[in-house]
């Protein structure tokens, strides 16, 4: 299990507010977009499918959904989404949000090892602003990884642990400009992209892409950028590595 009682607890806490678009999770409404148009098009380029249909009939994995913000815009979109996350307030909130639009999400409480039967396989996992959060990024990884089909896509996103990412994600977004509330990220949690790819090796996957995401803090806006210091996002398919230039 690589749950932390007390991050989860913060998150359960928050959990009310999750579909506030002006609230704490503000700034994952705002990256939702881009992240859902960034699936999108890496899924289109691997299926060698329309960007308009790439999701179509995809069975996809949806790990620490949190409120189901990219779970639903996924499932709006024609996949079949599975989403689980351990905070018991952020399921019931994606469940209740969820039925308020008619939108079919298959919301699950608990970590993935509990609430998966091992021989459930997804076209698609995604962990997107989760592997800072829990204990045991190895450990977490290698459960998303093993419940990837063959030739399957597995989407990450995190933050990096730099200089920049301390200045940048911690003085700048929860003490000098409140962002994002006191205490939601430890930096001595945030993942190198390279930790990434070792923990996922194992498990038979390459990294194929790697995105810099940039947050506009005082606009509200979010764009892609070179450099990957901060916020990013990592695409991961099995066989040969194939990066695409941001
Ligand atoms: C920052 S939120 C991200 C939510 C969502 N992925 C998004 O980007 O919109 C992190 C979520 O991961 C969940 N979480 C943390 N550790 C987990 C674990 N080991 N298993 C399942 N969920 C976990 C938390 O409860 C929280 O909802």
């Amino acid at each position: 299990m690589t749950a932390i009682a007390a991050e989860i607890e913060r998150f359960n806490h928050l959990s009310a507010t999750w579909w506030d678009s002006r609230g704490p999770m503000r700034p994952l409404h705002v990256v939702n977009a881009l992240r859902l148009d960034y699936v999108v098009s890496q899924i289109a380029l691997h299926l060698g499918r329309d960007t308009a249909s790439s999701l179509a009939g995809l069975s996809m994995l949806d790990v620490g959904c949190g409120g189901g913000l990219l779970s639903e815009a996924l499932a709006r979109q024609g996949a079949q989404v599975v989403g689980v996350d351990a905070s018991p307030g952020n399921v019931a909130a994606a469940r209740l949000h969820a039925q308020s639009q008619g939108v079919t999400v298959d919301y699950r409480l608990g970590e993935p090892t509990a609430v998966l039967s091992p021989q459930e396989r997804f076209d698609v996992v995604l962990a997107l602003e989760v592997v800072e959060h829990v204990s045991n990024v190895p450990a977490f990884l290698a459960t998303a990884a093993a419940c990837l089909a063959p030739g399957g896509i597995l989407f990450v996103s995190t933050i990096d642990r730099t200089v920049k990412s301390f200045v940048v994600a911690i003085v700048g977004a929860e003490y000098l400009l409140r962002v994002l509330p006191r205490g939601t990220h430890q930096w001595s949690m945030f993942v190198r992209p390279d930790e990434l790819s070792n923990a996922l090796a194992p498990a038979g996957l390459q990294r194929r892409d790697l995105r810099g995401m940039r947050y506009v803090p005082l606009l509200h806006r979010a764009a892609w950028c070179r450099s990957t210091q901060v916020n990013y996002i990592a695409t991961y398919t099995h066989g040969a590595a194939r990066e695409d230039k941001p």
